[in-house]
């Protein structure tokens, strides 16, 4: 039996224990058949531990997370929190556990099943064999950028501040990720920016270009206007590879490349750290880029996909089993091939089904493709 891996599940709030669940039915199989043993520990993140803590995330968890070969988190957030302190808010317990383990690489990866072609809101042919990657940063800009502030002005108005900062080596770390992540792909980098309103647009397309020039030469390079580019998202995605983007606009352009695919139930995303150069070991977390989906939760009919994929992309960058999470994507298109949608995918034609139906499917063509 290869040795335990460690792993920290964080369900988290609204549809995140549902998707959650199907994760949990995976590595039970993984257990059952001797393809890996993993060390599982829980824990509570966002309203959940809000609601337990007083705070979104407790540092406990956050050393668990320090300590784990991957984290695995379903998602944050719901109306009950709306009003709580903003510090506290669900979201912060995210935002921290990203910054405290510096993930600083966000992959999110938008392809479009075979299956799927029609589910999207875009015509068959405009997304009909997508591939893509949008890789966000994940740990600076205005998402974390100080002053961030509302003061009183005393006039009856206030003011509101938040920083977009990005230095030399924040770019110069995202921009090389994008370009090694190219050079195994079909070896094109769209940097994606505003240099025509920000000063960080300025400096971010400079030093991707001196990256580029210094080590990644043999990589096809452009550079877009962020507006431009989430046009030329919706117009003519396949003329993307890899895209390149900073924290907030890899935000909103990774969820109009969700919708790409049909839903935003589909997405799934990896977060990594620096290599440590010794243990050549890297933090990571995976997380669906769907939110916690409060409308739906508690229902069973949440779409558990872009949380397995999130598992399969924990499988491929942090455990080494490139093969196991071929077969997950490869289990992932037969059941969707086979006609199963959960209701944020149904057309007709096909037959809806709830979270657990879907991810007993996809474990099944797993079985039945592990075996062949
Ligand atoms: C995402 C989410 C988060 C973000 C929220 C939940 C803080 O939208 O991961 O895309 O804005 O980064
Ligand atoms: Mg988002």
């Amino acid at each position: 039996m290869p040795s335990a891996k460690k792993l920290l599940l964080l369900a988290g709030d609204g549809i995140g224990p549902e998707v959650m669940a199907e994760v949990k039915r995976l590595l039970a199989f993984f257990a059952r058949t001797g393809i890996a043993r993993f060390d599982v520990e829980e824990a509570l993140i966002g309203g959940g531990c809000y609601d337990a803590h007083k705070v979104a995330v407790t540092d406990e968890t956050v050393a668990k997370a320090h300590a784990a070969d991957a984290v695995i988190l379903g998602a944050c957030g719901g109306p009950k929190w709306d009003n709580v302190p903003y510090d506290v808010r669900p979201e912060a317990g995210l935002l921290r556990l990203r910054k405290d383990l510096g993930l600083f690489a966000n992959i999110r990866p938008a392809i479009s099943y075979p299956a799927l072609a029609d589910a999207s809101s875009l015509k068959r042919e405009v997304v009909e064999g997508l591939d893509i990657i949008i890789l966000r940063e994940l740990t600076g800009g205005v998402y974390f950028g100080e002053p961030k502030t509302i003061t009183d002005l005393g006039n009856g108005q206030k003011r509101a501040v938040d920083t977009q900062i990005y230095d030399t080596y924040e770019i110069e770390r995202i921009a090389r990720v994008g370009f090694e992540l190219a050079r195994e792909r079909r070896n094109k980098v769209t940097s994606m920016e505003k240099r025509n309103v920000m000063k960080t647009g300025v400096l971010w397309r400079e030093v991707v270009e001196d990256v580029h020039a210094r080590e990644y030469k043999d990589v096809g390079l452009e550079h877009m206007l962020a507006d431009a580019g989430g046009m030329q998202l919706v117009r003519w995605p396949k003329q993307f590879d890899v895209i390149v983007t900073d924290n907030l606009f890899g935000d909103m352009l990774s969820d109009i490349a969700a919708m790409l695919t049909g839903s935003l139930g589909m997405l799934p995303s990896a977060s990594l750290g620096e290599v440590d150069a010794k243990t050549k070991r890297r933090k990571a977390l995976y997380e669906p880029v769907h939110g916690s989906a409060p409308d739906i939760a508690g229902k069973g009919v949440a779409n558990p996909i872009a949380m397995l994929a999130s598992f399969g992309m924990a499988l491929r960058y942090s455990f080494n089993m490139g093969k196991e999470a071929d077969l997950l994507d490869a289990a992932i298109a037969a059941a969707l091939a086979r006609g199963l949608r959960t209701a944020d995918l149904k057309s007709d034609g096909t037959t809806v089904v709830g979270t657990a139906e879907m991810g007993e499917a996809i474990v099944g063509e797993m079985e039945r493709l592990a075996a062949a």
